[in-house]
């Protein structure tokens, strides 16, 4: 037996639906009756929302662990129970309980059981659920709360293409939609909460579809609920961008200018052993039409450097197809060889060395497109939502349309949209000028 958690903590690792995910399952225990505390020390049960997308990821769960209980015990304090709860836990599931001694461990398909869960925990009683049941999870979660004015809202997941280096089809499970009713009525909630920006979320969120509309019904849907002035979506897969959805580019006003449309590479030969199912050129002519649809938009992307079997000449053309595209922001990585899936198993296994030279040679790249596609957005005038205070005395942070960060001095409140002048551009963020006020 071990006392009642009373106190709360969720660590979030890894993508935005793990935000989103963290978001919900703090709602479900402060609807159990227990109490947020701001910081892991303060809390009695800590919650880890991991990621097992590489390898670095999974083994931070391991060295967080280990590191709450050390801080108990500096403290004086009785170690705080800890569920582990995200991808790792679907992966590894009983593997963990073993090697850390974990007291919860739940995964992303399950986590409307936590409370019960957290109970059996105490009362001494295994508590792991890493089940990936055919009735969704989102319809046993309590109301949304208070939330900030960019929310984030889960409307698919899972994943049904298999790229030979992901774990996401094991550990999130076959792609699925949420229905079209029940999204709706949760952004209407989280305009109701605060939000004045939603950003839909989904492995594949482009895949998502009720067997009769897409993402651009959708879309258009929301587009009409009073209040919200800023829809986003985000992963999107190449090969799941119908023609309908880029004319929604063109065509709603609350779409905003940006698009996440991971790439991976640039040779056909890796594109085709990471099973992508889209060629380099097929990429280009699509980010060709999404263009034509809305010139301005600012495009980003994810990188894999360093897959099985690459050359430095087929690296190489994965800085061509960068150079060929100049994308406004962008993540990449080094591969890392996840158990169970088909690539860790390839011949031709890249060193270490050679990956970290590619990879700084491709973030190298990435980081002057970016510099550029900020520097090009001086002079230009946009709205800017208002999300936090800045480090300076009346600085405010906030967001474009192309997802900028920009810095502005001004008396506008968190989740006011202001008219700002882009007046100068860093790497990583940009400063505006205050214009008008617009209602929000
Ligand atoms: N190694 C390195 N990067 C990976 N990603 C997914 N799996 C791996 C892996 N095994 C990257 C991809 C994906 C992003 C979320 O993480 O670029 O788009
Ligand atoms: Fe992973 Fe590929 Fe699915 Fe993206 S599309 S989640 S990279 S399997």
């Amino acid at each position: 037996m071990k006392p009642t958690p009373k106190r709360f903590h969720v660590r979030s690792f890894g993508c935005q639906m793990n935000v989103y995910d963290g978001e919900r399952m703090a709602e479900l225990m402060a609807a159990d009756g227990m109490v947020a505390a701001a910081d892991a020390d303060d809390a009695d049960l800590v919650v880890l929302n991991t990621c097992h997308i590489r390898e670095r990821a999974t083994e931070k769960v391991y060295s967080d662990i280990g590191r709450l209980r050390k801080a108990a015990r500096v403290a004086g304090r009785d170690a705080p129970m800890i569920a582990v709860a995200g991808c790792v836990a679907q992966a590894e599931g009983a593997e963990i309980v073993a090697r850390a001694k974990v007291d919860v461990v739940v995964g992303p398909q399950a986590y409307h059981n936590l409370p019960r869960l957290v109970a059996d925990a105490a009362a001494g009683a295994a508590a792991l659920d890493t089940d990936m049941p055919a009735l969704s999870k989102f319809g046993s979660l309590p109301a949304r709360r208070k939330v900030g004015p960019s929310a984030f809202l889960t409307v698919q997941e899972g994943c049904d293409k298999f790229c030979t280096y992901c774990v996401v089809p094991y550990t999130r499970g076959a792609e699925v939609s949420r229905p079209f009713a029940a999204i709706v009525d949760e952004a209407r909630a989280l305009v109701d909460a605060g939000a004045r920006e939603i950003t839909l979320l989904g492995q594949n969120v482009n895949a998502w579809d009720d067997g009769e509309q897409g993402l651009h019904d959708l879309i258009r849907a929301l587009d009409r609920i009073p209040g919200l002035s800023r829809i986003r979506y985000t992963t999107s897969h190449p090969n799941d961008m119908t023609q309908e959805l880029i004319d929604a580019h063109a065509e709603v006003e609350s779409l905003m200018p940006f698009l996440h449309l991971p790439v991976q590479a640039g040779s056909d030969r890796v594109l085709k052993a990471m099973n992508r199912s889209h060629t380099r050129d097929s990429y280009l002519r699509l980010i060709d039409r999404i263009r034509a649809a809305r010139p301005d938009i600012a495009l980003s992307g994810d990188f894999i450097v360093g897959f099985p079997g690459e050359t430095e000449a087929e690296f190489a053309e994965t800085l061509g197809l960068v150079d060929a595209i100049g994308y406004a922001q962008a993540y990449s990585f080094k591969y890392s060889p996840r158990p169970g899936t088909p690539a860790a198993g390839m011949d031709g296994q890249v060193a270490g060395e050679v990956m970290d030279d590619r990879l700084q040679r491709l973030q190298a790249a990435l980081n002057r497109d970016q510099l550029a596609f900020n520097r090009a957005s001086v002079g230009r005038t946009c709205a800017v939502l208002v999300e936090r205070r800045g480090k300076l005395a009346g600085q405010m942070l906030g967001k474009s349309p192309w997802l900028q960060s920009v810095h502005l001095l001004t008396d506008a409140a968190i989740g006011d949209a202001v008219e700002v002048a882009l007046t100068d551009a860093g790497p990583n963020s940009l400063t505006g000028v205050e214009r008008v006020r617009v209602a929000a």
